[in-house]
């Protein structure tokens, strides 16, 4: 008897691969796999139901805590990719080792998405599939289905398919962001209603600070009681999605070259970006600040791709590793306006001295006034020479 596994979230796509995977592909049959990362609890809820109704016999395995922990990661190399904090692409290959075990251990031979062949989820989930032997399979994708001829499979076959949850947007949502996309959204130019925001209020008059605290770059605190990051950022996403923070509405370069218009709520990851970054700025020097930006960016990059554990983020993480090890402290974050604001931070790592910076004080023993002179006299000398060549040939 053959078997597949079916990475399954009780969706129009996902559920029509279950009678497409034996029909058009031969298995004997299928088994549904759903990977908790912070989904709300009606979408399991959902997928348990259209499981029961089609007899698949379906696995759910709980990643929430896996995946917060690679959501600080995120925050120790401030990764955003165009303004977005990365949460479907952080979450994919966690949810693609996830049902890759399963299917191991349940002696299947192929292994099945419901992605179709235009987006980013399709790569992520395949980088981590063709690294075993199992089948690969695509049927969205393989059999160029569209929307309207699954509907019409669905009525046809009897599937349990209640059309239109969550109205016409594609949502994608797990602990760390929530993607609104699909329909008129996808017009460049149409301003989103509000119904789209779902984790956000609008924001509104009132303030709020909270402190958040930092240990060698990962969060472990708020307002002094430790927690653990799946309920820290369960928390932060509560707190500062009632003052509007956190929204993106962005033009997204898609790995396939396609630019799709995407809004985005993350309350919790942009406050937390927001204050480790705050905290960097206070312990770390010019030089590290500047080159870590680099680091940084190419580690989003590869966030962004899925590919997580590619040699090259291991060696990112070793200068990130480096850096962090000062980036301990507190960060006082302002809630205002639609933005979390960072309005103080403190370490023991701070590469500040007020008796150095001060405008209040004369400086005692080492820097005097005066042997900024010199420093002036030559910056700029180049470009001095330079332009005066050029205002001569003028
Ligand atoms: N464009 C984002 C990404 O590739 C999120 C896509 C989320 N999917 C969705 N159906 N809303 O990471």
């Amino acid at each position: 008897m053959t078997r597949v596994a079916l990475a399954f979230s009780g969706g129009l796509d996902t559920t029509v691969c279950v009678p497409l995977l034996e029909e058009e592909y031969g298995y004997d049959e299928v088994i549904g796999v759903t990977v908790d990362v912070g989904q709300p609890a009606e979408e399991f809820e959902e997928a348990e139901e259209t499981a029961e109704a089609l007899n698949l016999e379906h696995y759910v395995v709980d990643a929430k805590a896996e995946f917060a922990d690679l959501c600080f990661d995120s925050v120790r190399a401030n990764a955003t990719y165009q303004g977005y904090p990365l949460g479907t692409a952080l979450a994919r290959p966690v949810i693609a080792s996830a049902i890759l075990e399963v299917a191991e251990e349940q002696g299947c031979t192929g292994i099945a998405h419901g992605c179709t062949g235009k987006g980013n989820d399709q790569l992520r989930f395949e980088a981590v599939w063709r690294d075993s032997d199992l089948e690969v399979i695509a049927p969205v994708r393989e059999l160029g289905l569209t929307r309207e001829w699954e509907q019409e499979y669905a009525d046809e076959k009897d599937l349990p398919v209640e059309g239109g949850s969550g109205g016409d947007w594609s949502i994608d949502t797990n602990l760390w962001s929530r993607s609104v996309e699909g329909d008129e959204l996808e017009d460049p130019n149409y301003v989103p209603p509000k119904e789209i925001y779902d984790w956000t209020d609008d924001p509104s008059g009132d303030t709020e600070e909270i402190e958040i605290t930092f240990e060698n770059g990962y969060p472990t605190a708020i307002d002094g009681e430790e927690m653990d990051p799946v309920s820290l950022i369960e928390h932060l996403n509560e707190v500062a999605g009632t003052y509007g923070v956190g929204r993106t509405d962005s033009m997204e370069d898609r790995m396939l070259g396609l630019k799709v218009r995407e809004n985005y709520e993350h309350p919790a990851a942009t406050t937390l970006l927001n204050a480790h970054e705050a905290l960097e700025g206070l312990v770390l020097t010019q030089e590290e600040r500047e080159f870590k930006q680099l680091i940084d960016q190419r580690w989003a990059k590869k966030g962004y791709e899925g590919l997580i554990d590619a040699p090259l983020v291991s060696a990112l993480e070793g200068f990130i590793d480096e850096t962090q090890k000062r980036v301990t402290g507190t960060v006082t974050i302002r809630f205002e306006g639609g933005q979390a604001r960072a309005v103080a931070r403190d370490s023991e790592y701070a590469a500040y001295s007020a008796e150095h910076a001060s405008f209040d004080t004369e400086s005692v023993g080492k820097i005097d006034q005066e042997d900024a002179t010199g420093v002036a006299k030559y910056h700029g000398f180049q470009r001095r020479l330079a332009n005066s060549v050029i205002d001569e040939d003028d």
